[in-house]
């Protein structure tokens, strides 16, 4: 078997000598997916990055990263540039960091193929239009980022990243907040994109994607890899007890909840005969409903299916066609709250988190003591508030996304997506707290997630709404 990209003892050290990522050696064998899993924070993300060659300055790469006999790490930066989208590519965990916010999706996706491939402009355009097509974005050609749903910008962010046909291609959670065909379409692409003579690494939590992949799994925890070895026998009999722990969190193992939840007529927010339609498609039409407070309502449905638009609706940041929304009076309107489905969107990155929450406390005339304790709930460290939001973990921002909203004592939350970027262990863990949280404090909880284990798993009633026409 050929070695397309050979690892030895690769690691990430702070500028102040904090290791992040341990010594780490593998190789990734042309035609064999190598897929990674693992705690939230572990040093995935960084190590896709040191590979990458883009990590913040702040960080060091060492070791060794031969590729056709050259040492990534001893390349000049201009040269590694070079390689980007021609040799290697990679789609980073955030799908907006991956594109232009001023440029229509369609074009983002034809300059790959014109400048990056040197497809004459026909041709590009050609291929535009296969990639849109093939992965049901076809009507979004003339649409901005700014315009796609979470799962729609992820799979422009794909057709972007490998317009340029690099054979080595680092996925960075390519399946989050997808639903399950979406999720299959995404796998069947990175697949293909390996072929037999490609490399591919990708990084999940969905115990799913790596089963579908199959070839190499690595477990990482704590920046270290406890073990690796073929998908088909670690996924069914992992060695370390980390992850025995973490396949049997995997959400389809999740019990459903049969708790039945008695609302004491506490009406916190009713919707009325609402309807809703985008781009010429009805989403939802005539919807009643009523929310209690402490009551978890879930609502599933697959990608681009009008979930997120649902509780904008609510929460009055979208107006309906017909029908109203009217909240129970005598109430502050900040606590009527979105958790965003994108938590890098939601915090400034100029500065560090502590410095944003006290400003938010000092705001709202909150106590500083509630957050030490909620952070230790949330398994956050203290350490934490002195980095900036983009120095942190996927997973460890969406926590603190968590955490910001319930300082604010919501007695409405819009949870988008709130675990997408969570190990199925912390998932779980931060699922049941958000659920435990809204019951003592009477908040109601709307739930959306593209998950149905999840759904049935935490919320007392839910609403299904219905897949759009495929495009
Ligand atoms: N610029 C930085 N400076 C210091 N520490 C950092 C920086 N970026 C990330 N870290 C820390 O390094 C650790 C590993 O981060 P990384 O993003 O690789 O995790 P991950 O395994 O990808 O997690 P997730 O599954 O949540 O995305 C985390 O504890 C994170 O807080
Ligand atoms: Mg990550």
């Amino acid at each position: 078997m050929k070695a397309i990209m050979e690892v030895h003892d690769l690691s990430v050290t702070t500028s102040e000598g904090a290791t992040l990522v341990w010594p780490i050696s593998f190789t990734l064998e042309a035609g064999v997916p190598l897929t990674l899993l693992g705690e939230t924070g572990s040093g995935k993300s960084l190590l896709a990055q040191a590979l990458m060659g883009n990590l913040p300055p702040a960080l060091n790469a060492s070791g060794r990263v031969i590729i056709d006999g050259e040492n990534l790490l001893e390349m000049p930066p201009q040269q590694r540039r070079r390689w980007w989208g021609r040799r290697m590519t990679m789609l980073p965990q955030e799908p907006w960091h991956a594109l232009d916010p001023t440029m229509r999706v369609g074009a983002q996706i034809n300059e790959g193929h014109r400048l990056v491939a040197g497809l004459e402009p026909a041709a590009a355009r050609h291929a535009m239009y296969d990639d849109l097509e093939g992965l049901g974005l076809a009507d979004s050609e003339f649409k901005l980022p700014a315009q796609l749903s979470g799962g729609m910008a992820q799979r422009a962010a794909f057709a972007a990243a490998r317009a340029g046909n690099a054979p080595i291609v680092i996925a960075d959670e390519p399946t989050k907040g997808l639903d399950s065909a979406r999720r299959d379409d995404v796998v069947r692409l990175l697949a293909q994109a390996l072929g037999s003579n490609g490399g591919l690494l990708t990084i999940t939590h969905d115990i799913a994607v790596a089963e579908q992949l199959g070839g190499t799994v690595m477990i990482m925890r704590r920046g270290e890899c406890l073990e690796s070895g073929s998908a088909e026998t670690l996924l069914k009999a992992p060695q370390s007890a980390y992850g025995q722990q973490l396949m049997a969190a995997n959400p389809q193992h999740w019990l459903a909840r049969h708790q039945h939840f008695n609302p004491a007529d506490d009406t916190v927010l009713q919707a009325r005969s609402v309807s809703l339609s985008r781009g010429g498609k009805s989403l939802f039409d005539n919807l009643t409903l009523n929310l209690y407070r402490g009551e978890v309502l879930g609502i599933n449905g697959a990608s681009g299916s009008g979930k997120s638009s649902l509780g904008d609706l609510l929460l009055g940041l979208v107006k309906p066609d017909a029908g109203k929304v009217e909240r129970a009076p005598g109430i502050a309107s900040t606590r009527f709250l979105k958790l965003y489905q994108d938590p890098p969107a939601a915090f400034s990155p100029f500065w560090s988190l502590g410095t944003l929450l006290h400003d938010l406390c000092r705001l709202h005339k909150l106590s500083w003591d509630s957050v030490p304790p909620l952070m230790e709930r949330l398994g956050l460290a203290p350490d934490l508030l002195e980095r900036r939001s983009d120095s942190i973990s996927g997973g460890e921002l969406q926590r603190f996304s968590i955490l910001r909203a319930l300082l604010l004592e919501p007695v409405f939350l819009f949870a988008d997506e709130p675990t997408s970027r969570l190990d199925p262990i912390t998932q779980q863990q931060t699922l049941e707290l958000l659920v435990e949280l809204a019951r003592e404090r009477h908040c109601a909880l709307l739930l959306v997630s593209h998950d149905k284990a999840l759904i049935d798993h935490a919320c007392d009633r839910q609403l299904s709404l219905e897949a759009p026409i495929r495009g």
